[in-house]
């Protein structure tokens, strides 16, 4: 097969259970810088479920094949082909059997960083979804689980510490030499994309946690050498992911050890193989200098993730890549409710949603959108998307929703029973759930095979003499790629009606039942909902809680809106009526700066702002969010077609000058009353206190008033931690052209020695919404901190210009999508997945005005003409273009 010939759709309706099956592998691994020498051994035997009499095909990439044997004797040379991507035994016989391969790979040569692969000098691998079959030939897809057994050898001097899946059986010195090995076993059963190992000099910290049932687990944590004071939150973080699984999952720990690793060359977050965790160290490595609040709770989440897909992706896995979501769905969903558990539920509501809206919107709504679970693909490593993940764990989260605490609870206590051992289905995963609560989901499955966000419209109407209250609901799915026509969808409405006093009116439906939890359930069309004995008119909240990933527009009048942001009992909705206004106000300001008319005044959202900073009862992590008003995209994604980005941004910039000044008196006071009292503390109330001060900050120096930018230079001086500090200096380079070069400069000489700091320094530069911006880059792409080859690098500059900043990437001239439409080409030969990842930036293209939608066109194109792309960059191209 040509390189860059689109492989064959995967279809899932193609699904056929494997014909082999493999119950044991034994692995030897020769560590070696180009030239690692892998042994493999695997019991094989014929798949009662398979096709009687079928060869043995086993897959493989970029594979040197040294040797294989059947049964201890070597197969002659017409007892198998190899392909590119294959080597198939011909007529085996049908029984249980022993391969023994020997492959040989070069790690350092392994740009991908799929496979086995250096990083700082260190071996790791990373398998999911398709790297196993870099390191040996193997059915390498996740319902074929096996018992592995791994020998891994190395230069003692080179690799001092050896790691692998599970528990350590046995280590020592190679007699004679100077080398040493370590063999370590993992008795739980599981798909090759699960397996890992690590060989290298590395430090690390341990620590211990006993179970539920008393079993000492030893915990230990990986880094580069020097940099472990900066794991003590990650190993914290552990701890507390394990004592909570097993209080609100009842999922308990299963081997004597567990062991993550952090190396500075991954290409995605983190991930979790069994026992043997490895994660991108901007996931694990933290210290008060180096990183912000973010980056704690980002650190926090990832472990928390990574540690419970033990349960839900490792004890019951995937049949196929379709159900990716059974696993990452769920498993986000489980790491989004342990930090809720771990700091303040509606915050976190707020930014999972303010997550969802910003990147899984936009995907829904453009030439990438998917279903949660997919029914084809060309390049599986491109659905690791905000669909996959975070509109999958809204779809469990609505489960949660419509059974209740309990019944959900029952359901996840049936799938852990049920299928613990197996590689599970959505329809499994679903069952359970209808099982345990004796009902249908049948309709509620929808929310796995339609995509693009549903629309919800909301009228109320109030009758006063009669007493009642009646919702109208029209529901409307919008056409997706190869999905024109839709079905309606299960909506699990959460409301409230409020009364004038602001407090809710009981609601009572006039079939005489309660909205039962005060969900209402959407199921066709259209549909009206009549709430009696309600004397007073109500405002009614919509959509509580973002019980459902839905788009909804109501008539609720600005008036409204002020009173929930006001007086709404739930704090999202309080939060997102005030972002309600502010949306309403930037669509008409673009509008206007467009056509030349006067702006309309920001006097409602003012009077909300005023309102919620001056309550002195809300958690300052609240009103930090409240003061953040919507983002470039999100307006982009609200006016849906005709876009110019520039018009945003002034919109958007005269907003926060308007608030700056209207509400001077109340950030400052703000501001000040949330000065830092102690030495820094990343617990989520002392960072709720930052978070205030320094959004009031932010906003305080927007659009560069004197007074605003002397207190954001005196906050960069005065910081002693890296989120005051970082703060600061973006305050400075968005809003004080002349403060700038020398606060970055300041910034780079204290960190130049930290990549991850740099990162954030990159990443700001790159958002500057400024036309010198893209000069900028393209000399940072040169500049010695700066490399092709590191993902996190690739990321912080050139993704953050064309993932956030939509004035400059959207350049008129067009020199922004060259630019990037450049990148990707640059990245594809090295690292495919980090290239296609960087091209769905062009997510939104169509619907920007037309100049600049024939410039990411032209650009797309050119991308889409080039020999030689990678299955990963071909994909995404041409999704984009069809
Ligand atoms: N399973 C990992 C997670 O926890 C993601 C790994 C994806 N890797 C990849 N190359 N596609 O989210
Ligand atoms: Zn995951």
């Amino acid at each position: 097969m040509p390189r860059d010939a689109v492989p064959q759709p995967v279809r899932l309706s193609d699904y056929r259970p494997p014909d082999w099956l493999v119950d044991t592998v034994h692995l030897d691994v020769r560590l070696h810088p180009t030239a690692t020498r892998i042994l493999a051994r695997l019991a094989l035997r014929p798949n009662p479920e398979g096709r009687e009499g079928s060869p043995i095909v086993l897959d493989g990439d970029e594979l040197s094949l040294k040797s294989i044997a059947l049964d201890g004797t070597p197969l002659a040379g017409s007892a198998y082909v190899t392909t590119a991507g294959t080597l198939t035994v011909l007529a085996p016989p049908q029984r249980a059997l022993t391969l023994e391969i020997e492959t040989v790979v070069d790690p350092s040569a392994n740009t991908k960083l799929m496979g086995l692969y250096r990083s700082s000098g260190a071996y790791c691998t990373q398998c999911e979804a398709e790297g196993f079959r870099r390191i040996t030939y193997f059915p390498d897809r996740p319902d074929v689980l096996a018992v592995y057994t791994t020998r891994i050898e190395a230069e003692r001097e080179e690799a001092p510490v050896l790691l692998a899946n599970g528990n350590p059986v046995e280590s020592g010195a190679v007699e004679g030499t100077s080398r040493h090995y370590a063999i370590w076993h993992d008795p739980w059963p599981k798909p090759s994309y699960l397996f890992a190992l690590v060989g290298g000099r590395l430090d690390r910290i341990t620590d211990h946690f006993v179970t539920a049932t008393g079993k000492k687990v030893e915990l230990g944590i990986y880094v580069e050498p020097g940099k472990t004071e900066r794991a003590g939150y990650a190993m914290d973080a552990l701890k507390r992911s394990m004592r909570w699984d097993e209080e609100v999952f009842g999922c308990e720990y299963d081997l004597d050890v567990f062991n993550i690793v952090a190396v500075a060359d991954f290409n995605m977050g983190a991930m979790e193989n069994k026992g043997l965790n490895i994660f991108n160290d901007k996931y694990v490595l933290a210290s008060p200098e180096t990183a912000t609040d973010a980056d704690y709770a980002n650190i926090e989440g990832i472990i928390a993730h990574e540690y419970f897909h033990n349960w839900t992706g490792n004890r019951i896995t995937c049949r196929d890549w379709f159900q990716l979501c059974l696993k990452e769905g769920l498993t986000v969903f489980r790491d989004q409710e342990f930090s809720s558990d771990q700091r303040s539920r509606p915050v976190k509501r707020i930014s999972d949603v303010r997550l969802l809206k910003g990147h899984q919107f936009p995907e829904d709504a453009g030439p990438l959108a998917h279903p949660v679970r997919p029914s084809t693909y060309r390049e599986i490593n491109n659905f690791y998307t905000a669909t996959v993940y975070e509109k999958g764990a809204e779809v469990v989260r609505m489960l949660k929703t419509l059974l209740g605490e309990e019944g959900f609870r029952a359901g996840m206590d049936l799938y852990f029973d049920r299928h613990d051992g197996d590689a599970a289905t959505v329809e499994d995963f679903l069952a359970c759930f209808a099982d345990a609560n004796g009902i249908d989901l049948t309709q509620f499955a929808l929310w796995y095979a339609q995509s693009g966000t549903p629309h919800l419209a909301v009228s109320g109407h109030w009758d006063a003499q009669a007493r009642t209250y009646r919702l109208d609901v029209v529901q409307t799915l919008p056409p997706t790629p190869g999905q024109p026509e839709k079905q309606p969808m299960v909506i699990p409405l959460a409301l409230g009606l409020v009364g004038p006093d602001g407090n809710d009116l009981p609601m009572r439906l006039d079939d005489g039942t309660n909205a039962e939890r005060g969900v209402l359930l959407v199921t066709r069309p259209r549909q009206s909902f009549v709430f009696r004995d309600v004397a007073e008119r109500p405002v009614a909240s919509l959509n509580r809680g973002f019980s459902a990933p839905v788009k909804l527009t109501s008539d609720l009048t600005t008036q409204d809106l002020v009173f929930l942001a006001r007086h709404d009992a739930d704090p999202f909705n309080r939060f997102d009526a005030a972002q309600t206004i502010a949306l309403a106000h930037l669509v008409e300001a673009t509008a206007a700066r467009r056509t030349g008319r006067d702006l309309p005044s920001p006097a409602a959202l003012v009077e909300a702002l005023g309102a919620t900073l001056s309550d002195a009862t809300l958690d300052p992590a609240f009103i930090a969010q409240a003061l953040s008003v919507p983002s470039e995209s999100d307006v982009a994604r609200e006016i849906a077609d005709d876009v110019d980005p520039d018009a945003i941004h002034d919109a958007r910039q005269a907003l926060r000058r308007a608030l700056s000044a209207a509400l001077r008196p109340a950030l400052e006071g703000a501001y000040d009353r949330h000065a830092p009292t102690g030495a820094y503390a990343p617990d989520a109330a002392s960072a709720g206190r930052r978070a205030l001060r320094n959004a009031c900050l932010d906003l305080l120096a927007a659009g560069g008033t004197a007074p605003g930018l002397a207190r954001a230079l005196a906050h960069f001086r005065d910081a002693d931690n890296m989120t005051d500090r970082f703060l600061a200096l973006s305050v400075l380079a968005h809003n004080a052209p002349d403060a700038r070069e020398e606060a970055l400069a300041a910034f780079y000489e204290r960190f130049r020695d930290d990549p991850l700091v740099v990162d954030k320094w990159l990443a700001l530069q790159a958002q500057i919404a400024e036309p010198g911006t893209l000069e900028r880059v393209r000399g940072l792409t040169g500049h010695p901190a700066f490399s092709w080859g590191n993902p996190n690098r690739v990321r912080s500059l050139v993704g953050s210009f064309a993932g956030a900043n939509q004035t400059q990437f959207n350049r008129a001239d067009g020199a922004g999508h060259d630019f990037v439409a450049d990148a990707v080409l640059e990245l594809d030969g090295r690292n495919p997945q980090v290239a296609a990842r960087l091209l769905a930036a062009f997510k939104s293209w169509r619907s920007l005005e037309p100049g600049r939608r024939a410039s990411a066109e032209r650009a797309l194109r050119r991308v889409a003409a080039k020999p030689g792309l990678s299955p990963d960059v071909g994909d995404i191209v041409s999704r984009s273009l069809e």
